[in-house]
């Protein structure tokens, strides 16, 4: 059963590249906002193409708040789609929305690309905070560690953060990297409330008092580090190092990129009890933990589902930071019992995507804590690549059809392992491993019991989980 030609099952994916874009808004009231990548593309000509996607947040109107612009000499903007609203709320009492545009840009160097703009205003906060910042550096180096371009650490927030004053603790933000890299967070600006800290490696919030009612605006940038030493090549052929990171000591290379992130927390009076599952909304199973990694085929649905509980007051609605066309479907039971399903179905053009979907449950005194999940945009069943399998006592040989995987390039396919080499030629990629290397993980007991050889193989091939990360 182990040699046929298979349906390389889903998942050859690919990396993402950096780029440069610059963040222009025009408008007033700017409520935070967010930006994520899809893995690099690299067209037949050889010329990488980065698209992104950019979340802003706002109150009551959300329209084409956000717009783009390339910064002169570090890319070309190719394409900037109107940004279409993707959650709003839906009672009076409370009032958010949140947009995503995206846009496509060339990058014009071959080392990094820098996207920054700064804007006003942010509305009226407890700091007196007026002007933003957007953007982000990232680095276009080719790794010695995962031979493919960085990939850049994966975040979000949903448009409305609010807590009651005496229910506020911590907050826990998204700072998912595919790489496995160590993920910094700083505060961007200096002006940050005393009473506030930053775990910068758990990319947490946390107050050591009470904060002032009102409006807490946040600017924080996230940074990405090796574990390990790595080398960078880039398009000109030159190369470069970068050190890992030392958790103790501090010291580290410049990081291969770094995001901006901005939101607001609104402190609200306080609440007669902060109980969680009371007036502050309690997550039920199945909804995901945070910081979960989902996975979503193109043309296929993708669900999620999430349960909250408040049972001394009502769940009114869920706030969702998801992508375009996420529908959300709310049923409330009893007891303060509401549930939501978002569904997804990503497009051609949604694919090697890693979208974050960040959400809260909401009451008229609260919020649940924020979640956020990471889905994994990957090719459907019915268009993967064509793989044949060949295998022996000790080893397995994997060739896959380049016209198959468009735009693939082998440099992309990621092993478990990296000393463990592939070729190519004209027409196919081709890889080799003895079932101790490369990171397969195949059992023979599983083999004889029928398991799904394509699925497996996929996986163990880097196909399925391509984000992995390096070893330890
Ligand atoms: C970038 O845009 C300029 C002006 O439109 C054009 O001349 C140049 O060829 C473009 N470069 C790339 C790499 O697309
Ligand atoms: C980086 O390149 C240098 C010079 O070629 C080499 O000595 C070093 O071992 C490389 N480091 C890694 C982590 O690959
Ligand atoms: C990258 O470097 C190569 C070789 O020096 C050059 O031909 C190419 O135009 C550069 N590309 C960019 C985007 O700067
Ligand atoms: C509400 O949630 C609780 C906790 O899971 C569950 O035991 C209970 O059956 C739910 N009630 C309703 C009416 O759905
Ligand atoms: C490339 O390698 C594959 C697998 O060994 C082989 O089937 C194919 O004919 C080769 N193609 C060329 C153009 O050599």
């Amino acid at each position: 059963m182990c040699s046929r030609e298979s349906t390389m099952a889903k998942r050859a994916i690919l990396m993402l590249l950096p780029t440069l874009l610059g963040i222009a808004l025009t408008q007033e009231n700017f409520y935070g906002e967010s930006l994520s990548f899809r893995s690099l593309q690299k067209k037949k000509d050889g010329t990488v193409q980065v698209s992104f996607y950019y979340r802003e947040n706002g109150r009551g109107s959300c329209k084409d708040q956000l717009s783009y612009r390339c910064e002169i000499g570090y890319c070309n903007n190719t394409e900037d789609s109107k940004p279409v609203l993707t959650d709003s709320s839906s009672s009076a009492h409370e009032q958010w929305c949140q947009s995503e545009g995206q846009a496509r840009v060339a990058p014009l160097n071959n080392h990094s690309l820098v996207l920054k703009d700064t804007g006003c205003c942010w509305p009226p906060n407890v700091h007196g905070k007026t002007k933003w910042m957007a953007g982000g550096k990232l680095d276009l180096g080719y790794r010695s560690d995962t031979h493919t371009y960085n990939k850049i650490p994966v975040t979000a927030t949903v448009a409305y953060l609010r807590v009651p004053q005496n229910c506020f603790t911590k907050l826990r933000l998204l700072a998912y990297d595919p790489d496995g890299d160590h993920v910094r967070c700083l505060f961007a600006s200096t002006s940050v409330d005393s009473k506030v800290t930053l775990d910068e490696n758990e990319c947490t919030i946390k107050a050591t008092g009470l904060l002032d009612v009102g409006l807490h605006v946040f600017e924080l940038v996230l940074e990405d580090h090796p574990k390990r030493d790595v080398n960078l090549t880039y398009d000109d052929g030159s190369s470069s190092e970068k050190k890992a990171f030392n958790i103790h000591s501090g010291i580290h290379s410049t990081p291969f990129s770094q995001i901006y992130l901005q939101f607001t927390l609104q402190i609200l009076y306080p609440a007669h009890n902060c109980i969680a599952g009371h007036v502050v909304p309690q997550y039920l199973l199945p909804t995901a933990s945070h910081g979960d990694v989902r996975q979503a085929s193109v043309g296929e649905r993708f669900q999620l589902h999430i349960h909250a509980q408040a049972s001394e007051t009502k769940i009114m609605d869920f706030q969702i930071s998801g992508p375009q066309n996420m529908a959300k479907k709310m049923t409330t039971g009893t007891l303060g019992n509401a549930s939501v399903i978002l569904n997804w179905t990503p497009a051609l053009n949604d694919l090697y995507r890693l979208v974050p979907v960040c959400f809260t449950a909401e009451t008229y005194e609260s919020q649940s804590e924020m979640r956020c999940v990471i889905v994994m945009v990957t090719r459907s069943s019915t268009s993967e690549g064509k793989a044949v399998v060949k295998c022996s006592a000790t080893q397995m040989t994997v060739s896959l059809e380049k016209n198959s995987m468009d735009g693939i390039d082998k440099n992309w396919l990621n092993m478990n392992d990296p000393s463990c080499s592939m070729s190519s030629n004209d027409t196919h990629i081709m890889a080799t491993m003895s079932f101790n290397t490369c990171g397969t993980k195949l059992e023979s007991h599983e083999a004889e019991s029928g398991m799904d050889w394509d699925k497996n193989l996929a996986r163990d091939f880097g196909m399925e989980r391509p984000f992995m990360r390096p070893r330890e």
